[in-house]
């Protein structure tokens, strides 16, 4: 169905790549997603990499098919896992916040397939420099960390496109078929979904998060911490928009109980990472139904704009 450079380079036979996510991101819903025939990824942004290694031995027993990791480099500060990642048979992985000279030539000599995460032309074009097989190219309309000088996907992909001759994986507001045959048209070969696998059956956080971004609006986010690093697009909650304007404190200290946001489903003790396709999610779903249904709908966007549009 979907026969281009990321599937190839990937093993997969739907382009879509679930995001990885502090917590969230692990072994019940990754399996999930490389059963249905996408990529799923093992998360290490909570630094918890005991918990991460777990996970990783876990994936073997609930797939056979390929899984990849996100090496999150501002919050690894344990070189090891790199040899851990090599050693237990991963062969995909994503390298985000950070240098791509970290890690890329490490995990090509051990013949790992690399993509880095960007959010911005110059650092795409670095990451091409440093040697890795392709770009994770994410908009800002995207949940979780962003770049606090925020472009969105419609601008940001087909201007990165346009310069690199590396395959590209668009991330920041897919969400549907509709969505995903966009990024295809705009220079992408597959997709990156957030958002919308938190509020999956299988992601293993609380219940009250993923009603919220069911019941989020399409203005339901805000982007926090321009003034300071990490920016983060949030859910707009009471406690998100006493920082929204406020640039004397860094929301990440709102984090500090971040377990009882994450599986208590306190939604006051936290932030709660989103994006702004929340807007388009109106029901909690199986991976594997959402999964199917884009790579279908995708499919049909696309037949449905050639017959409409035909070459003259
Ligand atoms: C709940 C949540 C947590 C996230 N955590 C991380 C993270 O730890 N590391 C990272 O590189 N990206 C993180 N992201 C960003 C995603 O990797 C992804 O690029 C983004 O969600 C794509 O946009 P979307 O939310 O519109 O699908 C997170 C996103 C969400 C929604």
């Amino acid at each position: 169905m979907f026969a281009n450079r990321v599937t190839a380079l990937l093993g997969v036979e739907i382009p879509i790549v679930q995001a990885p996510m502090g917590y969230i991101a692990r072994s019940p819903l990754a399996a999930a997603v490389s059963n249905a025939g996408a990529m799923g990824i093992i998360e290490t942004s909570s630094g918890e990499l005991d918990a991460v290694r777990e996970e990783i031995r876990r994936m073997r027993n609930l797939t056979d098919r390929p899984f990849g990791v996100n090496i999150a480099q501002n919050l690894v500060r344990d070189d090891s896992i790199v040899d851990f990642v090599v050693g237990n048979g991963v062969r995909f992985v994503t390298t985000s916040a950070g240098d791509p000279n970290r890690f890329t030539a490490r995990l090509k000599d051990a013949d790992l397939t690399v993509f880095h995460v960007v959010p911005s032309l110059r650092a795409a074009l670095k990451a091409v420099d440093a040697g890795v097989d392709g770009l994770v190219v994410e908009g800002s309309e995207g949940g979780g960390f962003k770049n606090p000088k925020d472009v969105s996907t419609m601008v940001l992909l087909p201007l990165v496109a346009s310069r690199v001759d590396v395959p590209i994986i668009a991330a920041g507001g897919f969400v549907d078929g509709r969505t995903m045959a966009a990024a295809l048209a705009l220079g992408a070969e597959g997709v990156q979904m957030g958002t919308r696998m938190v509020a999956t059956a299988e992601s293993p956080i609380h219940d009250n998060w993923k009603q919220a971004i069911v019941a989020a609006p399409e203005t339901g986010t805000v982007l926090l911490n321009r003034h300071a690093a990490p920016a983060v697009r949030v859910l707009r909650t009471e406690l998100a928009e006493t920082y929204e304007f406020d640039t004397t404190r860094n929301a990440m200290e709102a984090m500090a109980r971040h377990r009882d946001l994450y599986f208590a489903g306190d939604l006051t003790a936290g932030l709660p990472f989103a994006g702004q396709v929340s807007g388009r999610i109106d029901a909690i779903r199986p991976v594997a139904e959402v999964i199917d249904e884009c790579a279908r709908d995708c499919l049909d966007v696309i037949a449905d704009l050639a017959r409409r549009y035909p070459p003259a």
